[in-house]
C-alpha cells in the first residue's frame, strides 16, 4: 500500500490488540509474553484452537488463544511468526482478515547444514516482500528478525539490550511499529528501509546465528549515532 493510505489504528500504542499466527512456537509465544506483560490485548494464534488455548493460558496475563483465522480477525496488528515453509500459504488465505491492517512479518527464511545456517532464496525478494505480494490490501511491517526467542521467553529478562529494525513503505504503519517495539522494555525502534531493502535483514539473521554459536550468546543489534 502507499504512503498516503492512513488506516493505522488510532488507538494510543499502549492499548493495541495483537495476534501472533504460528504464536505456539518459540517466538510468537515470547514476543506474546512481553507484550502481554506491557499491558496489550494479546491472542496466540495456531493450526490449532485447542493448541492455541493451551499455550494462551501458559502464558497467562489474559492472553486468549483461538485459530490462526480468528486471530487475525480479532486482533488490530497481526504478526506472522511461523516457519517460512508455511508462511505463503498461511497468508494467501488470510488476505480478506488481514485487510486494512498491519501485518508484521519477523520470519528469517533461513535453511540449516553441518557448516550453520545459510539465507535460502525468495523469489519475491524477501519474506515479508511475499507477505506483501499476498496482502496487496495489509500494510506489510518487516520487524522483530534479530529478537532471541530464549531472552523474550526468559522471566528473569527484564529488560532486552537490542534495536529491532523495521521496514516498510508505509510511514504511518511503521512508526507504529516502532512505538510497539519500544513497549518491550530496553528494545528501540529504529527505521531500517523499505521492504526492498528486507532480504539482508532477514539473511542477517544466519550472521548473529553464528555468532550466538562462537560466543554461546543471544546476540543482538544496536544502530549506533542516532
Ligand atoms: N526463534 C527465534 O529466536 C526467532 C527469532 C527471530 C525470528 N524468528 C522467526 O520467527 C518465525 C517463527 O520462529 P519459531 O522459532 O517460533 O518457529 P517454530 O516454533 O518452528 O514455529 C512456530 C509455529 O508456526 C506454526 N507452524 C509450523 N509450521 C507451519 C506451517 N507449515 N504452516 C503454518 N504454521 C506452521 C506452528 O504452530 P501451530 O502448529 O500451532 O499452528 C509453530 O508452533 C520463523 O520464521 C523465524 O525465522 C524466530
Amino acid at each position: 500500500m502507499e504512503d498516503s493510505v492512513t488506516t493505522t489504528p488510532q488507538a494510543p500504542v499502549e492499548s493495541i490488540s495483537l495476534a501472533f499466527l504460528g504464536g505456539t512456537g518459540d517466538q510468537g509465544r515470547g514476543l506474546a509474553f512481553r507484550f502481554a506483560r506491557a499491558g496489550h490485548p494479546v491472542i496466540i494464534g495456531s493450526r490449532s484452537e485447542e493448541r492455541a488455548r493451551t499455550v494462551a493460558s501458559l502464558l497467562g496475563h489474559h492472553v486468549q488463544g483461538m485459530a490462526n483465522r480468528d486471530a487475525a480477525r480479532e486482533a488490530s496488528v497481526v504478526i506472522a511468526a511461523v516457519p517460512f515453509e508455511g508462511h505463503g500459504d498461511l497468508l494467501a488465505p488470510l488476505a480478506p482478515e488481514l485487510a486494512g491492517k498491519i501485518l508484521v512479518d519477523c520470519v528469517n527464511p533461513l535453511g540449516f547444514d553441518d557448516r550453520g545456517a545459510y539465507p535460502l532464496p525468495v523469489p519475491e525478494g524477501s519474506a515479508a516482500e511475499q507477505a506483501a505480494a499476498l496482502l496487496p490490501d495489509s500494510r506489510v511491517v518487516a520487524a522483530f528478525h534479530h529478537v532471541s526467542a530464549v531472552l523474550l521467553l526468559d522471566p528473569e529478562v527484564e529488560s532486552m539490550d537490542l534495536d529491532v529494525l523495521v521496514l516498510g513503505d508505509n510511514r504511518a504503519a511503521t512508526d507504529l511499529v516502532q512505538a510497539l517495539a519500544g513497549r518491550i522494555p530496553g528494545v528501540r525502534g529504529v527505521y531500517a528501509g523499505r521492504l526492498r531493502n528486507c532480504a539482508q535483514i532477514e539473511a542477517l539473521t544466519a550472521n548473529l546465528v553464528s555468532i550466538n554459536r562462537r560466543y554461546k550468546a543471544h546476540a543482538g543489534i544496536r544502530i549506533t549515532d542516532i
